[in-house]
């Protein structure tokens, strides 16, 4: 593949993770970034061990299909990793990360990679839906929107919940979370992030989940969901939660 002369969040962040389908220029951006906010790499491994805990808990339940969005690279502990007899769509906006993610993900028939803005679900082709989320709207789902939140405003971000959880079947699951006020202590990382960046404090996120039911875990530090030993010891700057979609 040609370099890319732009870096992605995608593969910061999987370079943050230890992946390998990063480029210079993504490592450049990351180290420009951690030298305004350091702990970046913790931090993201703490989000992707949370999606881990939250996706095993929701096959736990019986659900074999996923729908991700906002998805970044499929790779580094990603969704069908951690669920290994389930199916999966992952989705994103950006075509880069579009084309990694299908090249990624050619040979297999559990798992596809579809454009999909996260914020429009007509977006997302009814084909790849219907092949790698059977059942979908019938039958109960994993539905992961993780990395998202801070880039919609609390508007479009309440409204495309809704949305999800009108067309999800009850018994359905979202795994979510938001941006902390974390780096409102780092102003020079907060600028880093552009203008549309929303960090939330959680009794402002928590009414944005409209008829979603957060677990009895609630919405807390993704690194204190549910953790397995102590968790780890990173600054709260991702919150999350695991909700439900009630029977009708
Ligand atoms: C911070 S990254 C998170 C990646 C991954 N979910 C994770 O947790 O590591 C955000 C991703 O969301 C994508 N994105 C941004 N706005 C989106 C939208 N409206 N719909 C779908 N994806 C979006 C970006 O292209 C990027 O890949």
């Amino acid at each position: 593949m040609a370099q890319p002369d732009r870096p992605s969040t995608a593969r910061m962040i999987d370079h943050w993770l230890g992946g390998r389908h990063h480029h210079p220029v993504d490592v450049a951006a990351a180290a420009a970034f951690e030298a305004a906010y350091g702990p970046c790499a913790a931090i993201f491994r703490s989000l992707r061990d949370f999606l881990g805990r939250a996706v095993r808990a929701v096959a736990a339940e019986g659900v074999d299909g996923f729908l991700v969005f906002g998805a970044g690279v499929p790779t580094c502990g990603n969704v069908h990793e951690v669920a290994p007899d389930a199916t999966v769509l992952y989705t994103d906006v950006d075509p880069d990360t579009v084309r990694l993610g299908q090249r990624l993900l050619a040979g297999s028939d559990r798992a596809g990679y579809g454009y999909g803005d996260a914020a429009d679900l007509g977006t997302v082709d009814p084909a790849q839906l219907h092949r790698f989320v059977p059942g979908w709207g019938r039958r109960p789902v994993g539905v992961v929107f993780l990395g998202l939140a801070a880039f919609l405003d609390d508007d479009t971000l309440a409204r495309t919940l809704d949305e999800l959880y009108a067309a999800a079947a009850p018994g359905s699951w979202l795994a979510i979370d938001f941006d902390s006020e974390e780096l409102a202590g780092h102003p020079e990382a907060l600028a880093m992030m552009g203008p549309e960046f929303r960090m939330r404090a959680p009794e402002e996120f928590a009414p944005l989940l409209g008829r979603w039911r957060p677990s009895h875990d609630g919405i807390v530090p993704v690194a204190r969901w549910r953790p397995v030993g102590e968790p780890a010891p990173v600054p709260d700057a991702f919150y999350g939660a695991l909700a439900s979609r009630s029977a009708d």
